[in-house]
């Protein structure tokens, strides 16, 4: 029995459990053990010659088109991706990014980004798609006219999406902004880092390919970089074939890592989730709060479409200080004990980031929430929320207001 995808029917919580597992690749261990070596020995010539003459995957080949382990992790991450028929891995989320757009677009394309993308995505359209002659517009997220009137102008050949977007997490309408631009004929592209594909199922809200930073949520364990792109075969094909081109390889020992992570993905992303809308929810109440940013709080900005769209979230949100000091947001890090100050996020730790969005955007209000007032991003983790909200509330207790 199979879904419309090809799929099995299992619920994810047992897909996510027996992915990627194949005893023709690995034995019947119950997890991929680390695979290492750049060099395969053929039986004979014409063996080498037939493999390296196909292009399916999970053959051994040469190091740099991966083993078992790295094998293993990207087709758990396809098995779990609603839709997929393949995953690149890449050594980063931003050599994924990367990867993906440089797969899609020549010199002469129009490229539109959306306006609260990761800031390493907007520097890859103003710097490096730039230096290669490929020219970009940023949208509103929450401006769908708007959207339109741009696909009409530009003729994009990609649409890039973020949703939440980074730092000030709106939530944009995907589905409808996706039909606007394949109905133009452009490629749709998602950074779908924050909920996952448990969380969004993007490929099948849409886009053509959904990118993943695994340094987050898969790795969970805050030890490891890599990236990933999952697709339907057309997309996935021209993902993997710019890949080889680039030379891109993820190293055996991180590939068992965020194996390993994987399988507790949807238990942590379930427990930072409900961490997160508890301290969003005492947040909200405390007086030196101006707004809280977090699509999986009700009534908050982008709640409606985030109920409508995903299926799950994670523990990442920021909020906005009342105070009159546009700089309280570091005094505010500065005394928070159990957070740590760090980039990153969806590790087993919280972590808090003054956030400064008015620096990173082109044509939203900036930040289009909250106003010019200092503002932090926190990742809630596995500590118990009680001792969380308790530091949140000796730090918010120790600002001048
Ligand atoms: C939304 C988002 N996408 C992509 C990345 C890049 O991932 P990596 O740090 O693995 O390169 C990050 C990193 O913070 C991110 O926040």
């Amino acid at each position: 029995m199979s879904t419309s995808d090809g799929k099995d029917p299992l619920r994810p919580g047992t897909r996510i459990t027996h992915a990627g597992r194949r005893p023709e690749w690995t034995g019947r261990v119950v997890n991929p053990p680390v695979w290492r070596g750049s060099t395969h020995l053929y039986e004979s010539e014409a063996e080498r010659k037939a493999v390296t003459n196909g292009t399916s995957d999970g053959q051994f080949f040469y190091g740099r088109r991966g083993a078992p382990t790295q094998w293993a992790l990207a087709e758990a991450l396809t098995e779990i991706e609603p839709g997929a028929f393949g995953t690149v891995l890449y050594p980063s989320g931003v050599a994924a990014i990367a990867g993906c757009l440089l797969a899609i677009l020549r010199p002469g394309d129009h490229l539109l980004m959306i306006d609260n993308a990761y800031d390493p995505t907007r520097n890859m359209a103003t710097g490096l798609l730039k230096r290669l002659g490929v020219t970009h517009s940023f949208f509103d997220p929450l401006d769908l006219a708007g959207f339109e009137n741009l696909v009409a102008e530009k003729a994009p050949r990609a649409v890039w999406f973020e949703s939440p977007g980074s730092l000030t997490m709106e939530v944009c309408d995907v589905p409808a902004m996706a039909s606007i631009a394949r109905a133009a004929k452009a490629v749709t592209l998602i950074d779908n880092t924050w909920a996952s594909g448990l969380g969004f199922a993007a490929l099948n809200h849409g886009c053509d390919i959904t990118m993943q930073s695994l340094s987050k949520h898969v790795g969970g364990h805050s030890d490891l970089m890599m990236g990933s792109a999952s697709a339907g075969e057309r997309w996935y094909k021209a993902l993997r074939r710019t890949s080889h081109e680039l030379g891109q390889v993820v190293s055996p020992d991180d590939a068992a890592l965020a194996a390993r992570g994987l399988r507790t993905m949807k238990i942590r992303l379930e427990q930072e989730t409900k961490s997160a809308l508890k301290i969003a929810r005492w947040l909200e109440a405390q007086a030196q709060v101006d707004e809280v940013l977090c699509p999986i709080l009700p009534g908050a900005p982008g709640h409606d479409l985030w109920k409508r769209d995903f299926t799950g979230g994670c523990g990442l949100f920021s909020f906005v200080l009342k105070s009159a000091s546009s700089d309280a947001s570091g005094p505010l890090a500065d005394a928070l004990k159990l957070f740590g100050i760090g980039y990153s996020w969806g590790g087993f730790e919280s972590l808090v980031l003054p956030i400064y969005p008015d620096k990173h955007r082109s044509v939203m209000n900036a930040p289009t929430q909250g106003g010019a007032k200092p503002a932090v991003r926190l990742s809630i983790g596995l500590e118990d929320p009680d001792d969380l909200i308790a530091d949140l509330e000796q730090a918010l207790g120790q600002l001048d207001n």
